[in-house]
C-alpha cells in the first residue's frame, strides 16, 4: 500500500467527471491497489472520505470512514465504505446546514448545505451492487465525494463564503456555533 499524494485546489483533475469504472474491472488488481492506497491516504490525512480524482485518476471511485478522527471529532463514525460508480438520489426537500472541510482545500471549513438524507446506488470493492438510504453526517460525505467525482468542491455549493474559514479561526470564533455542525 502506499500513501498517495492529494491534488489541491487548482489543479485541474479536480475539475474532471470522473470515469465509471467497468464492473468486470472492479476486482482487477489495479482497482484493488488504488483502493486500498485511498483508504491509506484517507487515513493518513485524517479524511473523512476521498474521491480518486484528489488522488490523481479520474476514476468513479470514492472511500469514505469515520472513526476517531481529530478533523471531525463530534462525527458520528462511519464504517468503512467503498463507493464505485454512485448515483446519488435526495431524498425529500430538506436540506442542512453543516460545515465541511476537504484535503484538496487545506486547512479552511466553510458551511454547505445538503440534503439531509439521500439514496445511494453504487458496487462495492467486490462489484457487488449496494444500494442504501444515508441520512445526516453520512448523508453529507456521500454527497461531497460524489461531487468530486463530477468536478465539484464543496466551495461550489456554499451560499454565502462569510463562513469560510481558516481552521485556526475556525477553532477560535466558530467552534460549537451551530450545534447540527460536524
Ligand atoms: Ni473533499
Amino acid at each position: 500500500m502506499a500513501i498517495l499524494k492529494v491534488a489541491r485546489l487548482g489543479h485541474p483533475i479536480l475539475r474532471q467527471v470522473a470515469k465509471p469504472v467497468p464492473p468486470d474491472e472492479i476486482r482487477s488488481p489495479e482497482v484493488q491497489r488504488l483502493i486500498d492506497d485511498m483508504i491509506e491516504t484517507m487515513r493518513e490525512y485524517d479524511g473523512a472520505g476521498l474521491a480518486a480524482n484528489q488522488v490523481h485518476t479520474a476514476r468513479q471511485i470514492a472511500v469514505i470512514e469515520v472513526l476517531a478522527n481529530p478533523r471531525y471529532p463530534d462525527a458520528p463514525h462511519i464504517p468503512l465504505v467503498v463507493v464505485i460508480n454512485p448515483v446519488v438520489t435526495p431524498l425529500g426537500e430538506e436540506t442542512e446546514d453543516g460545515w465541511e472541510g476537504c484535503l484538496s482545500v487545506p486547512d479552511m471549513r466553510g458551511i454547505v448545505p445538503r440534503s439531509r438524507a439521500v439514496g445511494l446506488e453504487c458496487y462495492d470493492r467486490d462489484g457487488q451492487k449496494v444500494s442504501l438510504i444515508a441520512k445526516d453526517f453520512f448523508a453529507r460525505v456521500i454527497q461531497h465525494e460524489h461531487d468530486h467525482l463530477n468536478g465539484i468542491v464543496y466551495l461550489d455549493r456554499m451560499r454565502d463564503l462569510s463562513t469560510l474559514s481558516h481552521i485556526a479561526e475556525w477553532n477560535k470564533h466558530w467552534l460549537g456555533i451551530r450545534e447540527q455542525a460536524d
